[in-house]
């Protein structure tokens, strides 16, 4: 079933629900149909006519289109103030309840480290970390559309998503039956970045550029916005640069627990980290950093304190636990 039929459906069911909630629970309803909620709700604000004149004239039914009148009626705004400029945000959650899964990161394709990631691989299959494979973040480089100065004999933006597909090919079968998920990470956004500068008119075809070319959709991919966390009972996973200066952290941990206060797991800083804290009513939280699975000295940060690593989660409903692993000489530890 297509996604528009899916949303008229539940237009007509939920006709009083606000588009927000709706694009929720389709968001949640159909993962592989609608990317996060954000699609969705795009989809809901089509049939309902919110999507400008132009759009308006090309829906073949009015069915589910609200005058502004009515619209209102059902929000709550008793004195008819001006329709402010929505930039709907919040963290998604998993298509599934429960599971065990390798948590990867930072592979800055084509600077990824092809012994770590076969490391990685073999481990999460050893231990039975086999249910889903969490990438989480700076899956690419994308060196070759930075802002930064580049050199043009490096390789090509096209080599780099073929090495992806590559990637994504031996992903899947490695773990012919986990989930795959993607999370975006600032690396990953430079494409959007580049679009919105030097082709602004290409910005609605991001999807047909990169998600088509990755043939995530036709993969089962779930795909995660570079902004947007993933969240799981009390714990939020992020990329990382999400939140602002973390890379300066002397430990990334206890960097995002201050930022976060509360549990979170992150990448981001290709160092491998853990912080705990309790509260004076006992409350205990606790932060994890990630390390890479990218080459350890590129061109951009010669030296540095970066590792390679990787992570186990496994969780039920809201209880969950983090095996977080450094990868020395070879070896997982
Ligand atoms: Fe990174």
């Amino acid at each position: 079933m297509l996604s528009g039929d899916i949303a008229k459906q539940y237009l007509s069911k939920y006709r009083n629900a606000s588009s927000n909630q709706i694009a929720r629970k389709l968001a949640e309803d159909h993962p592989l149909i609608f990317s996060n909620s954000e699609h969705a709700r795009l989809v809901v604000r089509y049939y309902r006519g919110a999507l400008g004149k132009y759009n308006r004239k090309h829906l073949s039914s009015n069915e589910h289109i609200r005058s502004i009148e009515e619209g209102m009626a059902l929000k709550y705004n008793p004195f008819g103030l001006p329709e402010a400029v929505s930039d709907f945000w919040t963290p998604v959650t998993l298509p599934f309840k429960k599971g065990r899964g390798l948590v990867i990161a930072d592979l800055h394709i084509p600077y990824h480290d092809v012994e770590a990631i076969t490391i990685a691989f073999q481990w999460a299959k050893k231990n039975n970390y086999t249910d889903f494979v969490l990438l989480d973040g700076d899956i690419n480089d994308h060196y070759t559309i930075s802002r930064f100065e580049k050199d043009p004999r490096k390789r090509s933006f096209r080599q780099e998503l073929d090495d992806t597909n590559k990637l994504l090919d031996a992903l899947g079968k490695a773990f012919p039956k986990a989930h795959i998920i993607v999370k975006y990470g600032n690396h990953d956004y430079r494409l959007e970045r580049f679009l919105r500068n030097r082709a602004p008119e290409l910005l609605d075809m991001q999807d047909f550029i990169k998600d088509e070319y990755l043939k995530l959709k036709e993969r089962g991919i779930i795909t995660v916005p570079h902004d947007v966390p993933i969240k799981i009972g009390k714990l939020s996973i992020l990329h990382g640069h999400e939140f602002q200066n973390m890379s300066t952290a002397v430990n990334p941990a206890r960097g995002a627990y201050l930022k976060a206060l509360e549990c979170v797991l992150l990448a981001h800083c290709h160092r491998t980290s853990q912080h705990a804290e309790t509260s004076l009513s006992g409350r205990l939280d606790t932060s994890w950093s990630i390390g890479c699975l990218c080459q350890l000295h590129p061109e951009y940060a010669r030296i540095n304190k970066w590792n390679r690593g990787l992570a186990g989660l496994e969780f039920d409903e809201d209880d969950f636990q983090i095996d977080n692993k450094r990868i020395v000489k070879g070896e997982v530890r």
